[in-house]
């Protein structure tokens, strides 16, 4: 029997006009259900067609009070940059709980995005022991942009943010673009990835994510009491940073201890299962306390959750405001 589906497409869903604030609050939420085990998020199964490429499948139910369960087909291509394409391209299906029948198929390009930057900045609540004033952005494509959105919507007095990227044309548009959204916030160039590091509260790394990381960002580079939070798993971080910091902090403890099992990614130095303080779960639901000192990193590969929280977040601003088109499948 045919049902009719809610398409969104990506005009449709930035059309929505969602804000920073509402997917970090969508996203903590799905946090702190996850830490209460309400969450059924399996590890990302995934094909790898070309080198340093991935197409993940990011099943989750989140339930408890939410109760949504979807999927994101996800995509990353690192050469896109020079397509003029996305990095990461997907699409989203959000199902029924009561029925498992389709609700809603949407595009993942913006929520990827915002979700990211959602999380980077709950981790800069949670390990932040005053509010920040200078963040590095260490890759300044679209994740570097987002991050600096979320962290500076937490953080609404951060005063400068520096910036490094080896394709240099990345700093203008990344100035042209944020400095628009905030004024007040000083816009530092960097000739080095060092230079950038140098006296940041937090460092923060989005550059492409490669089978064999070359993690050229090392521990002399940073203050003692540096917050580093990567978004590109192993790519920037070196192990004297991921292995020898006061705490190490993932998104999601099985997901990543699944990934380093499979031998690529997190290998030689970085923490096995004992060296993991948290997952951000344990931390957004009190079960863990926060550490606010000393060199704290955080690794977020990404999760499923996020996505379930978001896609739920535009699915009813989308009934509401009557956006999209309804298809029969
Ligand atoms: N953790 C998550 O939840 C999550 C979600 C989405 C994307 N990502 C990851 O974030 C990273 C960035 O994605 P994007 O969409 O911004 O890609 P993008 O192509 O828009 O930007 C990547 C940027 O990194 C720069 N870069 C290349 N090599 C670099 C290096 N050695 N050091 C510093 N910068 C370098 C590029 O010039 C570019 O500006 C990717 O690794 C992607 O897989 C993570």
């Amino acid at each position: 029997m045919a049902y009719d589906v809610l398409y969104l497409s990506q005009e449709d869903v930035k059309s929505l006009d969602v804000s920073m604030k509402e997917v970090i609050a969508a996203v903590e939420k799905g946090l702190v259900l996850k830490g209460e085990g309400k969450v059924e998020l399996p590890p990302k199964p995934g094909v790898h067609p070309r080198k340093d490429c991935y197409i993940h499948a990011m099943p989750c139910w989140v339930g408890g009070e939410v109760d949504m369960a979807g999927v994101k087909w996800v995509a990353g291509f690192p050469g896109n940059l020079d397509k003029n394409l996305p990095y990461n391209n997907g699409v989203f299906c959000l199902n029924d709980t009561d029925t498992g029948v389709i609700k809603a198929i949407m595009d993942a390009n913006w929520m990827t995005t915002w979700r990211t930057g959602a999380a980077a900045a709950l981790g800069a609540k949670y390990f932040s022991a005053e509010a920040p004033k200078v963040v590095s952005v260490i890759g300044l494509g679209t994740i570097g942009r987002i991050v600096l959105r979320g962290v500076k919507t937490l953080f609404p007095g951060l005063s400068s943010v520096k910036l490094y990227d080896p394709l240099h044309t990345q700093y203008e548009k990344y100035a042209a673009e944020l400095g628009g959204v905030f004024p007040d916030l000083r816009f530092e160039r960097s000739k080095t990835m060092e230079e950038a590091c140098a006296d940041s509260d937090i460092v923060a790394t989005n550059a492409p994510i490669l089978e064999k990381p070359e993690r050229p960002l090392i521990k002399s580079w940073l203050k003692p009491d540096c917050l580093c939070i990567a978004s590109d798993y192993d790519a920037t971080l070196h192990e004297d940073i991921a292995g020898g910091g006061k705490i190490f902090c993932c998104d999601d403890r099985g997901q990543y201890l699944w990934t380093q099992g499979h031998g690529v990614y997190f290998q030689n130095g970085y923490p096995s299962e004992d060296g993991i303080y948290a997952d951000l779960g344990d931390i957004a639901a009190s079960k863990k306390p926060p550490v606010t000192d000393g060199l704290r990193v955080c690794v977020f590969m990404g999760v499923a959750s996020h996505d379930v929280m978001t896609a739920g977040l535009l699915y009813k601003k989308a009934i509401e405001a009557k956006v999209g088109q309804w298809l029969k499948l």
